[in-house]
């Protein structure tokens, strides 16, 4: 059995007053609910830990510096995230890939920073626009994993999200044999790399506009195990619904 979950990136969004929204998300998550996971900015992870502390969401940070400690003006280190009471790290977003030139050697790096502070990473890939109309989405995805997905990763430590850029933010979702073409892929490389055992248990999120009326859809993929959840986590009133469908799946 694999874990399914609902995973919502905030992004910079949010002050304190989002911490009610927060309160309410966690007075909506029903007896069956998959696992949730909020990633707030890191300015409201203590507080959202503490306000989270006991219900069924767990709260993660977006991003952790590569090193343990030192003079990185700026950055968090993962200690300082599982200090924090956060359970979960995302790593490697495409946001972080391209603004901040992060390559797949940083996003390795980060995964063993994560685990070595006891967090679970939820490492994220996927292919550009230009990538799918050149038609080397698997290459490139095999590349990525390959460079970032370190060798210590199982399906207790790392959850894959799948994530392609022309997705994210803009509405567009790819058509469910485009979800089932990556994610079976993703899946028989995992087998492939760390064999039935480990390769089957990974969590594997789907990430790219997912919405309360396209995600019922999406969680119909047998090798999609839950979905990391932009724009749509900000609310309770939208991430409530895609929580819903998940645990129906
Ligand atoms: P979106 O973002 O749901 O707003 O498209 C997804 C993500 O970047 O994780």
């Amino acid at each position: 059995m694999r874990r399914k979950i609902a995973a919502g990136n905030w992004k910079m969004n949010g002050t304190t007053t989002a911490l009610s929204e927060l309160a309410t998300l966690a007075g909506q998550i029903p007896a069956n609910a998959p696992n949730v996971v909020i990633c707030p900015p890191a300015t409201l992870l203590i507080a959202s830990a503490e306000a989270c502390a006991g219900t069924g969401v767990s709260i993660g940070a977006q991003d952790c510096h590569m090193q343990a400690s030192g003079a990185y003006t700026g950055d968090i280190s993962a200690s300082m995230v599982a200090d924090t009471g956060a359970g979960y790290v995302i790593i490697g977003h495409s946001e972080r890939r391209d603004a901040h030139a992060e390559s797949d050697a940083d996003v390795n790096a980060k995964a063993q920073q994560v685990w070595g502070a006891g967090l679970t990473a939820i490492l994220c890939i996927g292919e550009s626009g230009a990538v799918r109309e050149a038609g080397t989405t698997l290459e490139v995805i095999a590349a990525q994993l390959a460079g970032s997905l370190p060798d210590a990763a199982t399906g207790a430590n790392c959850v894959i999200a799948y994530e392609p850029i022309w997705a994210i933010g803009t509405g567009k979702v790819p058509t469910l044999e485009q979800i089932v073409e990556v994610h079976d892929f993703i899946r028989a490389g995992l087998v492939t790399r760390f064999g039935a055992e480990i390769g089957n248990r990974f969590s594997l999120l789907y990430g790219g506009s997912v919405k309360p009326d396209n995600a019922a859809t999406i969680f119909e993929a047998e090798n999609v195990d839950g979905a990391l959840v932009g724009g749509a986590s900000l609310k309770a009133s939208d991430f409530a619904p895609i929580i819903a469908a998940l645990a129906a799946s």
